[in-house]
């Protein structure tokens, strides 16, 4: 009975993963989902600490340690997850992950000494059963792909908040190969042949594979991250779901599994939306800071200023005005004024959209969690291939904190390191107006031609004093 009971409730676990990860594609359900996940996420552990049995009946018995653990981890996670800036979202979900990472890695080194029994004393001599074959496969696939997901997200989170600076030396991608070559040897030795010392060469395969996060992660540009950590998200995805293969836990294996799909899926979206292959990713160094110190403005030309009154008279005689929000739009929390502009210019029979570029910001998403942070309707965010199909017929497009994603290099310099990428076709616009506070480039450091441009006016400040203004000038109009 109590099993069927457990079977339900991983069941259920299963459906709501399922149904949470469906709502979460859409930011007008994404609350709920996430909700719904979490709560079956309850109801799978709750049910395994109280119903679950081994073969021989015996039940789970030590409460303190698991209810101990499950406390410090809920005040932790409650505490980060409420006190993190939108900005730093990227670097918290890194963290989380490589926790996960290290979770699965652990479980991988717990079950190892399950199955290894010391014949002699002492830590080389080990006897494993060769019965023990598949499980100990599992084992080793979930230490090598934890390990490294733990690794790698944490010099990915070091990386996000500058904390650890990139790093790369001759030769560093045939190094890596490499490592990951005497990794899978020493895997293949370890299972095929159960030598007597396997607890050397288990822990030697574990400290590897640290390494190998470390130096996957290490020489990847830091506009690359979010790729990379889309990518780790799926190891450890993979690494939880040979966690359920090890315990016959089914919703362990469905939320893996879940967990790795949805990484592999959004990683290879994000690569699709930049038009890079993952190999070029992986080994491309986008984004990694020219060496040798700050990043400079070497663009030569001029460019014209427009006041802030011209401003508000060229965007309330539009009929069409398409903001384009950045990543300063989010440093400077403007989202509630930028919503505030858009109601007071429809008002005036203004129609306003948003063009969002899938890499804007720091995180997959980033601009729609910000502007329904600020109740911006959904119907109004077109995304890239949508906006740039509307822009011709555009009249004014506001730029507010956004850079790369609209810089031309990406279309016609070979040399840039943006170029391929798809960006937002502004200059199809009758007019351009750039927000932001001074010349300096953007995330990927390089310099933006369209400010240069004949149809583009530079209005510098914060972004949110200036759309305040901007909103009182309009009034005044
Ligand atoms: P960026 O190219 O980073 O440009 C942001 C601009 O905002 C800067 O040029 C900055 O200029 C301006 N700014 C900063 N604070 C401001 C403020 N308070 N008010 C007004 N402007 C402000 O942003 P983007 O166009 O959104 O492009 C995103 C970049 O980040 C891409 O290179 C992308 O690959 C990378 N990236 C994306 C993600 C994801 S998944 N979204 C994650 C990591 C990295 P000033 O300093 O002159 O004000």
């Amino acid at each position: 009975m109590e099993l069927n009971i457990l079977t339900l409730c991983y069941l259920i676990g299963s459906v709501t993963f399922i149904l949470g990860l469906k709502m979460l594609s859409n930011p007008a359900t994404a609350r709920k989902g996430n909700l719904i996940a979490a709560g079956g996420m309850v109801i799978a552990i709750l049910g395994t600490i109280f119903l679950y049995t081994d073969d021989a009946g015996n039940k789970l018995h030590n409460y303190g340690w698991i209810f101990g653990a499950i406390a410090i981890g809920t005040v932790i996670g409650t505490l980060a997850a409420k006190k993190v800036k939108m900005t730093a979202m990227p670097e918290m979900v890194s963290m989380f992950n490589g926790m996960g990472g290290a979770c699965a890695a652990l479980i991988s080194i717990v079950e190892f000494n399950h199955i290894a029994h010391n014949v002699v004393p002492g830590f080389h001599q080990t006897y494993i059963p060769d019965g023990a074959k598949g499980i100990l496969l599992i084992i080793i696939v979930g230490l090598i792909i934890g390990s490294v997901s733990f690794a790698g997200s944490m010099i990915a989170w070091g990386k996000l908040n500058g904390k650890v600076k990139d790093f790369s030396f001759k030769g560093q991608h045939i190094f890596n190969i490499v490592l990951l070559l005497v990794i899978l040897g020493l895997a293949t030795y370890l299972i095929g042949w159960i030598p007597e010392n396997s607890s050397i060469v288990f822990y030697t395969i574990f400290f590897l594979s640290l390494l190998y996060g470390v130096f996957f992660v290490f020489p990847i540009g830091g506009a690359d991250m979010p790729v990379v950590i889309s990518l780790l998200n799926s190891f450890t995805g993979v690494a939880a779901a040979c966690g359920g293969f090890l315990y016959d836990n089914k919703v362990m294996l469905t939320g893996g599994i879940l967990v790795g799909a949805a990484g592999t899926l959004l990683t290879i979206l994000m690569c699709k939306a930049m038009n890079r292959s993952l190999a070029n990713v992986l080994i491309g160094s986008f984004g990694a800071k020219p060496t040798g110190g700050a990043t400079t403005v070497t663009s030569e030309g001029s460019y014209k200023e427009i006041s802030l009154s011209d401003a508000a008279v060229v965007m309330s005689y539009a009929h069409k005005v398409m903001i384009v929000p950045g990543y300063g739009l989010a440093v400077a929390q403007a989202q509630h004024a930028c919503h505030d502009l858009e109601k007071l210019l429809e008002a005036k029979g203004v129609e306003v959209k948003y063009a969002i570029h899938p890499v804007a910001g720091r995180m997959p998403g980033h601009m729609n969690v910000l502007l329904a942070e600020a109740d911006v309707s959904y119907e109004k965010l077109l995304e890239m291939e949508q906006a740039n199909e509307e822009f011709p017929s555009t009249d004014v497009v506001l730029i507010l904190g956004a850079n790369d994603v609209v810089n031309p290099a990406a279309k016609t310099d070979t040399s840039s390191p943006i170029y391929g990428m798809p960006i937002l076709d502004v200059e199809l616009a009758k007019s351009v107006i750039v927000n932001k506070r001074s010349m300096k480039p953007g995330y990927a450091g390089i310099d933006n031609d369209l400010f240069f441009r004949p149809k583009t006016s530079m209005l510098f400040g914060d972004a949110k004093k200036v759309l305040q203004d901007l909103i009182g000038e309009i009034k005044n109009l």
